[in-house]
């Protein structure tokens, strides 16, 4: 009796001390995913040259952290001990000799796997194989795990992603944990504890506002992606180590400059994972001043980790507010007219408050100081009204600090 006690004990604690890795994912987490531009063809060589641009254009000092190879690392079929095999042709030294030079780097490596028997693009997925495969990783010193969600049949999606996490956490090896599931099981509901991000619409596409069909499926544009769970409790569960993920981005990808800019300020106010997902090697100027402005990302940084809330859409221009540490706030002003607009925003006729963090601006009681974070100058106070130019599908994002 005695023996069986002991050996529930033991189980119990086992099963009690899994858990996601703690002190992962503080801000959201910021990095490069080579799906969107690359889809399965990639190689060792393309991972070199990006780690390399990271360091050589201040991605890296701007917060870009991540590499991540999405889909079609692997050969088509496990070997004889079943494990996956990083395929030799694409990845000729193999994939801890490219882990460790992305470390080299100072960065941090990422994978892609998924739930089911295979994944979206037909390679071995991890169903039966989840120890094994989280050991491996641990082996070859991988830092993020993309989980996605193909040929899963029946599978709960909770349990699934459960038992990701508790194989990575058993490997021992802290990896952040990128659920994947595209929002289909709610995972605002219980992925919190799980893993460190989750996505939560299908795949983007890098237009504005399309939906494009693919027979059982359809990507969407930036503000399909932005709206389609506006009537989720999505906000109220995201902050420090746990965010919503509102996929790969697409700046640099075919949009105007001006709607990089707003797509990229949108990320940021949403708190959403900042994961570059053009080719950083050949990017235009433009492109690299988005994505490395560092106004803009501190304010995804943000210590409170609050997603901004729609505050209006007033004649076709989108306000979005965001709560910031020390009683601050970001607003992003965002242009959907097809010519530009001029605004001339009165403060004090717009009393902006956030009911779930119980933030309120309150200007009548104080004065905020504006700052313009894409022109990088000051705007004056919120004293007087704000008056500004938005180009078509531009953006304004400001910051207030109280005087
Ligand atoms: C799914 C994911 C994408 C990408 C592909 C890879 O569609 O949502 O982000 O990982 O699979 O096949």
């Amino acid at each position: 009796m005695k023996k069986v006690l002991v050996l529930v004990f033991l189980c119990m604690s086992v099963i009690m001390q899994a858990q996601k890795f703690d002190n992962l994912a503080l801000t959201p987490p910021m990095g490069w995913n080579s799906w969107n531009t690359f889809e399965t063809d990639i190689n060792e060589e393309l991972v070199k040259g990006v780690a390399d641009k990271f360091v050589e254009l201040g991605l890296k000092d701007a917060g870009y952290e991540y590499i991540v190879l999405d889909d079609g690392w692997m050969t088509k079929e496990r070997d004889e001990n079943g494990d996956l095999v990083a395929d030799p042709e694409k990845f000729p030294s193999g994939m801890k000799a490219l882990v460790d030079y992305v470390h080299s780097k100072g960065l941090k490596f990422g994978l892609y796997n998924c739930a089911g028997g295979k994944t979206c693009a037909g390679y071995p997925g991890s169903r039966g194989h989840q120890y094994q495969d989280a050991r491996l990783y641990a082996s070859w010193g991988v830092d993020f795990l993309k989980y996605d969600w193909c040929d899963t049949d029946e599978l709960n999606a909770n349990e699934s992603y459960l038992t990701m996490r508790d194989a990575l956490y058993t490997a021992g090896r802290p990896v952040l944990f990128s659920i994947c599931e595209w929002g289909d099981n709610d995972p605002w509901k219980w992925a919190k504890d799980v893993g460190h991000m989750w996505r939560i619409t299908g795949d983007i596409i890098n237009c504005w506002d399309c939906e494009v069909g693919h027979g059982s499926w359809s990507s969407s544009g930036i503000w399909k992606i932005i709206e389609m769970r506006k009537n989720e409790k999505i906000r109220e569960v995201a902050g420090p180590g746990h965010w919503n993920d509102y996929d790969m981005m697409e700046v640099g990808n075919g949009m105007t400059d001006a709607e990089d800019r707003s797509h990229f300020a949108m990320w940021s106010m949403l708190t959403s994972p900042l994961m570059m997902g053009n080719d950083v090697r050949t990017m235009s100027k433009e492109t690299l001043k988005t994505l490395t402005n560092k106004e803009v990302i501190a304010v995804n940084k943000d210590a409170l980790g609050i997603p901004a809330f729609r505050f209006t859409n007033e004649n076709n221009i989108e306000i979005w507010a965001k709560p910031l540490a020390n009683n601050g706030w970001a607003i992003a002003y965002v242009n959907k007219n097809d010519t530009p607009v001029e605004i001339d925003f009165d403060w004090n006729k717009h009393p902006i408050g956030d009911d779930v963090s119980q933030h309120f601006m309150e200007v009548s009681k104080n004065t905020f100081k504006i700052r313009d974070l894409f022109a990088h100058k000051n705007l004056g106070t919120t004293k007087k009204n704000m008056k500004a130019t938005i180009g078509v599908h531009d953006v304004l994002m400001v910051t207030l600090t109280k005087e």
